[in-house]
């Protein structure tokens, strides 16, 4: 895939891959959306002191660093592990405008992100670890239970083979009773799929640009 670098609407930047017509994130806003579902939706919404996170497509490591931000700010310890198929070109990430625009901390933060080594864990901060993982999840199950799901894959009509029953069913067995599963999509077969997995399923107002977004609790 060779993705291009655009600028949404929040002056963040995104990548499109003309391959599949797809952006990494919402036109509206890339930052905004991030914050919007992962964090606000996802991480703050977890009382835990010590939290484990499961990313699904690290992609520019943009939702690793707001959570790191989020660990650092809360004094929350995170331990975050974050799966890809297709890790992205350095030259392209050191393009993203993230480090800056996310604070004082940013810059450093979003660098040491992307340096970490891939198949081990990093201390990033105090308060993040971080392990990035080359691997397919429509073919690999992800070891380890995790207390939140980040689900962050090519849209549903774009990239069907990571919204199916398997793929959902790999996720179900790396999460216990009480994990939280958030993703940007709200369409009605990713709800029946949860729900049959014993999740159970609330829609939230979602970012600028979309009416609502998924947030699910396993029982
Ligand atoms: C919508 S992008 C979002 C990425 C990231 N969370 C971000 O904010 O930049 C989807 C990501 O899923 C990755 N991906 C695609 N197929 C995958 C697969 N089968 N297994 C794991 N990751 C995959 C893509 O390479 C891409 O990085």
């Amino acid at each position: 895939m060779n993705p291009e670098l655009k600028i949404t609407q929040d002056g963040s930047h995104t990548l499109y891959v003309p391959e599949i017509d797809e952006h990494y994130h919402s036109h509206f806003g890339a930052l905004t959306e991030s914050k919007h579902i992962f964090i606000n939706a996802g991480l703050a919404s977890l009382e835990a002191s010590a939290v484990s996170v499961l990313e699904v497509g690290f992609g520019t490591g943009l939702n690793a660093l707001l959570s790191a931000i989020h660990a650092e700010e809360n004094k929350i310890r995170v331990s975050y592990t974050s799966l890809e198929k297709y890790p992205l070109d350095p030259s392209l990430v050191r393009q993203l405008n993230y480090g800056p625009l996310a604070g004082s901390r940013g810059p450093q933060l979003f660098e040491a992100i992307h340096a970490a080594s891939w198949g081990e864990q990093n201390a990033i901060t105090e308060w993040f670890s971080l392990t990035k993982i080359l691997s397919d999840l429509t073919v690999e199950d992800p070891a380890g239970l995790y207390d939140i799901i980040f689900f962050d894959a090519f849209g549903p009509d774009k990239q069907p083979e990571m919204w199916t029953e398997d793929v959902m069913r790999r996720i179900e067995a790396a999460t216990h009773a009480g994990s939280v599963f958030v993703t940007y999509s709200a369409k009605g077969s990713l709800k029946r799929m949860l729900r049959a997995l014993s999740f159970d399923v609330t829609l939230l107002p979602g970012p600028p640009g979309k009416r609502v977004m998924t947030r699910a609790v396993k029982r």
